[in-house]
């Protein structure tokens, strides 16, 4: 076992911002794992536990539903910072009362600070912070003072410097907080004495380390590089953890864009000297996307399809008893979440990670722990390619969710070359800079033009521009009139199929960012 890392235990009470908690704690440069609550005590004993954050969640500590959180978490000697509903199950644990109440407080509060010491260290006066809450703590435990307090809420924060528990019944986490992040870190630099050193090169480390130990002296490892940040990084994290027992697959599907496959293989074989095999795949999978039209069916053909592809070709690794994926953090947290139903699919989505179990090799995930944020930087810490680094999400299926309608090597074609023009003219004139993602989707729409003196009647290609922080959600960015207007002019000058190309203005929710 890799020996374990000075750090906090989160302990997921089902807010939603429980992932945003994990951030801020890591953005301050300390390392933090988040847990369930039934999961929370094993945790603490196998962490080098420094402090403890009580997450914030839906449930009154009065309803049934309530989750079950161990009390001994209170008695570890560690500081601990209840956030929200965390604030409230300490506090009542610990004697004090919570009120219910019939409605809930949410938005913008002023808050005043009485006290700027312990999590309010440094702050003084009023300040805006953001309350999401319908109970609230009445009366305190004893040992406990009041902090600050708003106009609604008599103990806004609450502590007990002498056991180094805190409580805040807003949310410190999320940016509405004015102070929130300078609040966390007083939490822990002062009151949990981290040094909050923890950087891309520790992580690295690490994760260098755990996949040593994982594989082996003599084990070797399969993975499917997809041309995108996550299982480049792994690949990388991997390769210096093996060497040459890594065998890296990238599958061209056909659907890829402009000049994918030489950047995967020139960062991977050339500069970084990794055993890479491309399989060309493309009639494959242009063949099973013949006449289908449905944007789910398209969707599971390709998923199949690639599954079918690495299946065959991992196979001729004979010795290799190990799976390399690129999976994060998030992914990993959802699939364990300590609560929230399964949520409506939206799309089937699918990534070089949606491989089957029957494939009876075990994974090595060195991303596992790492938000997408940590990973670019791990990347550029082990000397990765930028142009691999800052690639905007790609959709697994690639180009054919944004080919609306039948997905044919001809509309492949246009559709590739429409979004080259996108894509070099904002890196060129530097709109990159604060974009989510910048494409262009065909359209199954023709319409009449005039060129020169004659008529045309072609395809139409619209753009997709957004701004977004992790894809959850987006809003459209409008580029200067300039800079569009160059990207249409050229698309129409140069595709030939394309006569017409339109803005597509609708944030996610309600759009989604890809078309199909
Ligand atoms: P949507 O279209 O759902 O996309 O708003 C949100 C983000 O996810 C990307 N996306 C995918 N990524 N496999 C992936 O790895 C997929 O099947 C897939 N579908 C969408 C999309 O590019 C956007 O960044």
């Amino acid at each position: 076992m890799t020996s374990p890392t000075r750090g906090i235990l989160i302990v997921d009470l089902g807010a939603q911002y429980t992932q945003l908690i994990a951030r801020r704690v890591r953005e301050a440069g300390t390392w933090s794992e988040i847990h369930p609550p039934g999961r929370a005590l094993e945790a603490a004993r196998q962490m080098d536990l420094s402090g403890i954050i009580l997450s914030g969640g839906p449930a009154s500590v009065y309803s049934e539903d309530a989750p079950e959180v161990p009390p001994q978490l209170l008695e570890l000697g560690v500081p601990v910072l209840g956030i929200c509903y965390g604030m409230q199950w300490m506090c009542r644990t610990l004697g004090g009362k919570v009120t219910p109440s019939a409605e809930r407080e949410y938005g913008k509060t002023e808050m005043t600070i009485l006290r700027p010491e312990g999590v309010l260290m440094g702050i003084t006066g009023e300040t805006t912070v953001w309350m999401s809450h319908g109970d609230q703590v009445e009366k305190l435990p004893d040992g406990f003072t009041t902090y600050a307090r708003s106009a609604t809420c008599p103990h806004a924060v609450v502590g007990d410097a002498a056991r180094r528990l805190f409580g805040v019944q807003f949310h410190p986490e999320v940016s509405h907080t004015e102070r929130g992040a300078e609040m966390l870190r007083a939490f822990l630099y002062t009151v949990c004495e981290l040094p909050g050193d923890w950087d891309a090169g520790n992580i690295a480390e690490r994760e260098i380390r755990a996949v040593a130990e994982q594989v082996g002296p003599e084990g070797e490892v399969v993975l499917g590089l997809s041309g995108g940040v996550d299982s480049a990084v792994a690949a990388v994290i991997v390769q210096r953890a093996i060497g040459d027992r890594l065998h890296c697959i990238f599958v061209d599907n056909g659907l890829l864009r402009k000049n994918e496959r030489e950047v995967v293989e020139e960062a991977f074989r050339e500069h970084l000297g990794m055993d890479l095999t491309t399989v060309d795949a493309a009639d494959r999978f242009l063949g099973r996307l013949a006449g289908v039209t449905d944007p789910e069916e398209k969707r599971k053909r390709i998923g199949h399809t690639f599954i079918d592809v690495f299946r065959d070709e991992a196979s001729r690794f004979e010795r290799a008893r190990f799976l390399g994926q690129g999976t994060l953090y998030p992914d990993v947290i959802e699939s364990v979440a300590a609560h929230g139903g399964s949520t409506a699919v939206i799309k089937s989505h699918h990534n070089v990670g949606g491989l089957p179990d029957d494939l009876e090799m075990e994974l090595v995930e060195p991303l596992r722990e790492l938000f997408k944020d940590e990973v670019r930087r791990v990347g550029r810490h082990l000397g990765l390619d930028e142009r691999v680094l800052m690639r905007q999400p790609f959709p697994g299926p690639g180009l054919a969710v944004r080919i609306v309608g039948e997905v044919t090597p001809r509309r492949c074609e246009l559709l590739r070359e429409a979004d080259h023009i996108v894509t070099s003219e904002i890196q060129a004139a530097g709109a990159h800079e604060g974009l989510w993602q910048y494409f262009a989707v065909l359209l199954p729409v023709k319409s009449v033009g005039v060129m020169g003196d004659a008529r045309s009647y072609e395809d139409a290609c619209a753009l997709r521009i957004v701004e977004s922080d992790d894809g959850m959600t987006a809003d459209w960015s409008y580029l200067d009139r300039d800079l569009l207007q160059r990207i249409s002019g050229r698309i129409v000058g140069e595709v030939r199929g394309i006569n017409r190309v339109v803005l597509d203005i609708t944030s996610k929710p309600p759009g989604t960012i890809e078309w199909e």
